[in-house]
């Protein structure tokens, strides 16, 4: 038996005896991703409470452990973080300085929660005794919710200095996030990358958020590389400017990238979305792989801040097909049959399907037929 001839060209030519007709189904499955921790501190805005010589709340937020947030000697010197929005905190870490001073930092309280005007108000995380010069120290805040995140110092004569703070979020799994996107065309460094960076872009929108340039029927998309059932799709529209431009988007969902992707059912039709705001778009279980955001039209631009696609998934996909095959041993074995399977399967593994399962759906059924006399039947067989 040939089995290349088999799997290959899905038919294959006898001229002897047996003749098997039977059914295999592919299944296919693929991983999920998985959660991550991010640190989301540089995508707030930052104040406090005095500044000296410049050194203000951003150096905190550089990157840089050898820059620091630096206030002035006071009373209950606090540094304020703003994420413009409710996250639930994983942890935080502080690292202090390493060139004088570093036991100024004893004392500092972390605090969580949404009161900005009195955030002495909001709860505590974490009191920090002590930090060596320049360590970076971890306080585990256990997922408190909160829209603002301060470091405070109670007591007279004071000094707060803040040489790096991380804001660690863990993001679950959703299926848009670390896909395959593109989009139609890229404006400057607004990649499609941005749109499933867990960053919903209320500052810095341009590292944060993705955009195409001026064009007709702009359009980005997400492969979610496996068919899932799409429940919901929510997308956060930009906070800096124009928040009309999304007005008239249309989400597809299937698995055609055939014209154009036109062929997909429409989830939603965007009427708006108010700056900063995430919307949800309810897809009841539409399945498919793709999902493309388009807005028909002349001279429109299609930015996205953050997509996320919910569901379930992946689904198998199986597909049925019919071979008729020339064996010398008896199919009518559940071992041989079961053998035949696991050939098949280790030729396409050799090509590169390691995703694929084989099962017969139904036995194959024998079929004698006698050699014909005349040659020509025989000549039929081809690579
Ligand atoms: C800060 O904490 C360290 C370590 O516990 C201690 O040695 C030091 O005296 C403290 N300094 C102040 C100013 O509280
Ligand atoms: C802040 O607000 C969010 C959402 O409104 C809420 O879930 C959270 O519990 C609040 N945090 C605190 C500390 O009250
Ligand atoms: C913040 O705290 C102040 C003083 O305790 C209180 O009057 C105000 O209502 C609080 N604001 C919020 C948003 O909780
Ligand atoms: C600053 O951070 C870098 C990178 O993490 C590290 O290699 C370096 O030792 C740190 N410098 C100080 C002074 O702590
Ligand atoms: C993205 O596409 C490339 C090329 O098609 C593929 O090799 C890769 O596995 C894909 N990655 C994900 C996360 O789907
Ligand atoms: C899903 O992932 C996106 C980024 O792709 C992120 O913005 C969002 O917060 C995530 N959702 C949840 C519930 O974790
Ligand atoms: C869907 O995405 C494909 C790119 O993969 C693109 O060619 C097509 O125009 C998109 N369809 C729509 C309706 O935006």
């Amino acid at each position: 038996m040939n089995q290349e001839v088999l799997v290959i060209n899905m038919r294959i030519f006898y001229r002897s005896l047996s003749l098997l007709l039977g059914f295999f189904s592919f299944q296919m499955k693929v991983n999920g991703t998985d959660g991550a921790e991010v640190n989301i501190a540089a995508w707030g805005t930052v104040s406090q409470s005095t500044s000296l010589n410049n050194l203000n709340g951003i150096y905190a937020l550089d990157g840089k452990n050898y820059t620091c947030a630096h206030t002035l000697t006071q009373s209950d010197p606090w540094w304020m973080l703003d994420l413009l929005k409710t996250y639930s905190v994983n942890r935080v870490t502080i690292t202090n300085r390493f060139d004088c001073c570093n036991t100024r930092i004893n004392g500092s309280e972390i605090r969580i929660g949404n009161n900005s005007s009195d955030f002495f108000s909001n709860p505590v995380c974490a009191v920090v005794s002590t930090i060596p010069a320049g360590a970076t120290y971890s306080y585990s805040c256990d997922g408190m919710e909160g829209r603002y995140v301060t470091v405070n110092i109670p007591g007279d004569s004071k000094i707060l200095t803040l040489c790096e703070v991380g804001v660690y979020v863990i993001f679950q799994d959703n299926l848009s996030a670390g896909r395959n996107v593109t989009q139609s065309s890229t404006y400057g460094l607004w990649s499609a990358e941005h749109a499933i960076d867990f960053n919903p872009g209320l500052t810095k929108s341009w590292s944060a958020c993705s955009s195409t340039k001026v064009q007709t029927n702009p359009w980005w998309r997400v492969d979610l590389s496996s068919v899932y059932r799409v429940s919901s799709v929510v997308i956060t529209n930009r906070l800096d400017c124009c928040p009309e431009r999304i007005n008239g988007a249309e989400i597809r969902i299937g698995n055609s990238l055939e014209n154009n992707g036109n062929n997909n059912p429409i989830c939603a039709v965007i009427s708006s979305i108010p700056a900063g705001v995430s919307s949800t778009y309810i897809c009841n279980d539409m399945e498919g792989r793709y999902m493309n955001l388009s807005i028909p039209g002349d001279s429109r631009i299609l930015t996205l801040c953050e997509v996320e696609v919910y569901g379930e998934g992946p689904l198998l996909k199986k597909t049925l097909v019919k071979i008729k095959l020339k064996s010398s041993s008896t199919l009518s074995e559940p071992e041989m049959r079961a053998q035949l399977l696991s050939q098949l399967q280790s030729v396409l593994e050799e090509r590169g399907f390691s995703d694929v399962t084989l099962k017969w759906s139904q036995p194959p059924e024998m079929e004698v037929k006698r050699k014909e006399a005349a040659p020509a039947q025989s000549a039929r067989r081809k690579r």
